[in-house]
């Protein structure tokens, strides 16, 4: 007689996914290696404002951005704050898996105690040193402080170095490209990764066998934006973008001009370019226009890192 085949185990793990980070993206990472499908539970902004506060991101940008992290099967749509039994059920759900923090609902219970009590609960480590509070206060507080001086600076200092070195390992899909696959090549600042990056990046992927996303240094970011830009360091948003389900490789440090060098040690054969990209007083596709390998699409989407640091902003005095 064969073995009896396993059910597949069916994972929950709800946030609200705010300015999305490598902390959610490693929360829904470690909640996929506990089973075998996983869902993650979204609620709505004002189910969001009930219990927690007012989001930057949309309850549609927050469903469509964490459908991209490659870890999720799927997305739950207007979840609720506090995990329910009920909702646990609805999606055939075994358990939920969160953080190690307190999330604390509106009436002040562990948003969990329901699932807690069912013994439907797995806590798993919560990722140190980023935060969505944190990436609120760089953009009010104008700091730098998480900026990367030097790309090879991996000082104790620079918040992600030795963790984000095993957070890469852990993050890369170690995918290669196969001989004959169409590599596509974009590159950008990819700052406050938002839902105008989802689409244009699933563009890109569409476009080719294998995407390689080129990701400005913190150095080049802020010659071109100023301010405190990027508001994410290099290492932050290398994460998020590797933790997207788009995106099969990332150069670090990627030159703001896209030489020769890039284009034929990686092999490309198309380098795509949003409509609106413009840089004043430089050609950064120039090379790949003269090789006739840039193709310019519409992302579909207007908004930008710039509109993000804005509504955050506007909300100065609620913060
Ligand atoms: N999470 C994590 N590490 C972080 C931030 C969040 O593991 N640095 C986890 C939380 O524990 C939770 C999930 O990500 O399981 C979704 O978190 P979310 O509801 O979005 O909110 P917060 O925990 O408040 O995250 P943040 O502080 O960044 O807003
Ligand atoms: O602005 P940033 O450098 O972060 O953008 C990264 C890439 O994503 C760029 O190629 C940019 O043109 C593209 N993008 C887009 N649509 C948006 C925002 C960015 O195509 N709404």
């Amino acid at each position: 007689m064969g073995k009896k085949r396993m059910a597949p185990v069916r994972v929950w793990a709800d946030g609200c996914f705010d300015l999305i980070h490598f902390g959610h993206a490693n929360l829904l990472r470690q909640a996929k290696l506990l089973g075998d499908y996983l869902i993650a539970g979204v609620p709505s902004d004002t189910e969001t404002l009930t219990h927690k506060g007012l989001n930057v991101f949309t309850a549609e940008e927050r469903y469509e951005i964490v459908s991209s992290m490659k870890w999720v099967d799927e997305v739950a749509r207007d979840a609720p704050y506090c995990t329910s039994v009920e909702v646990m059920r609805k999606y055939n759900c075994d358990f939920t898996v969160h953080g190690d923090d307190t999330p604390v609902s509106v009436t002040g219970e562990h948003a969990n105690f329901a699932v807690i009590k069912a013994g439907m609960y797995r806590e798993v480590d919560r990722t140190e040193g980023i935060s969505t509070t944190d990436i609120i206060d760089r953009v009010l507080l104008k700091t730098k402080a998480h900026h990367i001086d030097e790309l090879n600076d991996v000082s104790n200092s620079q918040p992600c170095s030795p963790a984000f070195l095993k957070k890469m390992k852990q993050f890369s899909s170690k995918k290669k490209p196969k001989l004959g696959d169409s590599i596509v090549y974009v590159a950008g600042a990819f700052d406050c990764f938002h839902v105008g990056h989802v689409k244009f990046l699933e563009k890109a992927a569409n476009m080719g066998d294998f995407l390689i996303v080129g990701v400005h240094s913190d150095k080049v970011v802020n010659r071109y934006c100023g301010e405190n830009y990027p508001i994410l360091n290099l290492y932050e948003r290398v994460l998020i973008l590797m933790a997207c389900k788009f995106v099969d490789e990332v150069i670090f440090g990627a030159p703001l001009i896209l030489n020769h060098d890039i284009l034929d040690r990686y092999k490309i054969n198309l380098v795509v370019q949003d409509k609106d990209i413009s840089f004043e007083g430089c050609e950064p596709y120039k090379l790949a226009q003269k090789r006739d390998l840039l193709k310019v699409v519409d992302s579909g989407s207007s908004l930008t890192t710039e509109q993000i640091v804005n509504r955050i902003n506007e909300r100065r005095s609620i913060y």
